[in-house]
């Protein structure tokens, strides 16, 4: 159905990342890549969509980072914005506005989200104990304590949540606490602070929440576990000098968490963006409509805060249409192990490029995305599924037929001619398959979806092998010509339906058809009806997928953990 009928439309975010290190291939397969996927496809049904991003810029992990290397949080942000954004860009994922935290726009929208909670009685200050580290002279954000976890007893758990079981931790909680700098122990001492009546929209949330049935299991369970225990009123401000300021009188050196603002960060960015295109007010046609589906993809360890707290203050703030879909994706491993980006047990996207194109990658996660567990990569993994399903089904299947054709009917579509039951039925199956991709993406199964995507070049390789070309071309040049023919229009559905999942090489297989790089106009459900008329000229042939050798794949291997 289109927008202009309805008004229905899609405001599409992926979880802002911190800008505190590169982008990694973790980052890739949990929010970013299935996001863009499920635009691109919404773009080409002809949805009007927005797709927000930016990165998250405040917080203690990047005061951690600048207080290491000596240097401002703002040169920490600046180097790693520029980076990602880079990345981003280079994967082929391409939000309308990536935007940054640090803008003063942001900062004065978050402010103003402040204010709105305050003056509606959601937001009380409170006096409270806080550590204090005497040696370093400041309160202590969270993060900067460490100690033993009061439920599973591992140490080094963080002020704020413990890795090893996951659970949201107070830091007054941390059995035998340090600071984390100078590993004093830190004191207790008295220190104002806001906080959100998150435990009076329990019920509101649980009814919402209720009326979501649609949503992934691991939402909808974790939410559930947090209703059960009970949600408290939660401090959204911090003693550090890196953040929004709080714009209350007598609150100078405290900023907002990092978490109240960097949500606002989705409707900063899409007001940015909505400037940018010289069109201030664009951004309302979305935040504020409720014909708008709001959709967060992000990875599971920030579904508490997508799925409960911003609801929540969406819900206090009033004005602001709510979340109707958080897919959020389980977890990657890299080899068998966590990532650990201080032990380097990480692949980053930027040396990734330097070696290998986007798409075999973005095929690799859409192929093994962590939809309802956790996903492993191995580089051993990703070259077989680069060499077996890339170059040996979908890129074999484009070289053997683009070559016959240069080679005996001039480089170009060959006649359609009477076309045979299995002609029809390959064509037919287009339709289909068009069909059923959509249906998996409607329901955020990229894994499904790019299934199916093979299984139709999987079709049209069975199709070619069977139809047998090569020993029609003496016996029957006219067949054979219907056989290329049907193939060539195969291979056109092709790099349309490819399009939301491996979007360069697409585009690099209809240039290759002597279509125009750009799909304007088309649209999925027309697919089936898309046709290279006879006597087409092709375009240059090239390698659609090149074949990666094991050295090359050695050499990867062993950067990992040094
Ligand atoms: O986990 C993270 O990387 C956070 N920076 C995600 C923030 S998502 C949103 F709220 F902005
Ligand atoms: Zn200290």
């Amino acid at each position: 159905m289109s927008v202009d009928a309805t008004g229905e439309k899609i405001l599409v975010t992926a979880a802002l990342p911190y800008a505190n290190g590169p982008l990694h291939l973790g980052h890739l397969a949990g929010a970013y890549i299935p996001a863009d996927v499920y635009v691109r496809y919404q773009r080409l049904k002809g949805m009007d969509v927005l797709f927000i991003c930016g990165s998250d810029e405040h917080g203690v992990p990047i005061t951690i980072r600048a207080d290491r290397e000596k240097v401002t949080p703002q040169e920490v942000v600046d180097r790693y914005h520029a980076i990602m954004a880079d990345s981003f860009r280079r994967m082929g994922i391409l939000f309308d506005n990536y935007s940054r935290t640090s803008l003063p726009l942001h900062h004065r929208i978050s402010q103003e989200f402040f204010l709105t909670l305050h003056r509606k009685g959601y937001i009380r200050e409170e006096t409270v104990r806080q550590f204090y580290c005497e040696p370093c002279r400041r309160f202590l954000p969270d993060r900067y304590i460490e100690g033993e976890c009061p439920h599973c007893h591992a140490s080094g758990a963080r002020g704020d949540q413990c890795e090893a079981c996951g659970r949201w931790l107070e830091p007054e909680q941390l059995i035998a606490p340090k600071c984390k700098v100078c590993a004093a122990a830190p004191e207790l001492r008295s220190t104002r602070h806001w906080y959100f009546a998150l435990s009076r929209l329990q019920e509101s949330l649980e009814r919402w929440q209720a009326s979501k049935p649609e949503w992934k299991s691991n939402v909808r369970e974790f939410c559930s576990g947090w209703f059960k225990e009970g949600l408290t009123d939660r401090p959204i401000t911090r003693d550090i000098d890196w953040g929004v300021p709080v714009p209350l009188p007598g609150a100078e050196g405290k900023v907002l968490y990092v978490w109240f603002d960097a949500p606002i960060g989705y409707i900063s960015s899409s007001v940015e963006w909505a400037e940018k295109q010289g069109r201030p007010d664009r951004w309302r046609d979305y935040w504020l409509d409720p014909r708008t589906r709001l959709v967060h993809f992000i990875g599971k360890d920030n579904i508490v805060f997508h799925a409960i707290v911003w609801p929540a203050a969406l819900m206090a703030h009033g004005e602001y249409v709510l979340p109707a879909q958080i897919p959020a994706n389980e977890f990657l491993n890299i080899e068998g192990r966590k990532i650990s980006t201080s032990r380097n047990w990480a692949v980053w996207v930027d040396d990734y490029l330097e070696v290998f194109p986007p798409d075999p990658l973005r095929y690799y996660f859409e192929a093994n995305a962590p939809e309802n567990k956790d996903a492993d990569f191995t580089w051993k993994d990703f070259q077989a599924r680069n060499n077996g399903d890339l170059a040996d089904v979908l890129g074999n299947l484009v070289n053997r037929c683009l070559t016959f054709v240069e080679k005996h009917f001039d480089g170009r579509v060959p006649p359609a001619g009477t076309l045979q039951p299995a002609d029809r039925a390959l064509l037919d199956s287009v339709g289909r398959s068009a069909a059923s991709i959509g249906a998996s993406l409607e329901e955020f199964q990229v894994r499904r979806a790019v299934t199916e995507l093979m299984d139709l070049a999987r079709l049209g390789n069975k199709y070619f092998n069977d139809a047998a070309p090569w020993s029609e071309l003496k016996k029957d040049r006219d067949r054979c010509a219907s056989i290329l023919n049907t193939t060539l229009q195969l291979q056109l559905a092709l790099s349309f339906l490819m399009e939301p999942f491996m979007p360069h090489s697409a585009e690099k297989l209809r240039l290759m058809l002597g279509r125009p790089a750009t799909l304007e106009g088309a649209r999925w459900e027309a697919v089936a009806g898309l046709r290279l008329a006879d006597g087409h000229p092709l375009g240059t042939r090239e390698i659609l997928f090149h074949k990666i050798e094991d050295p090359v794949i050695e050499a990867q291997m062993a950067k990992l953990g040094k």
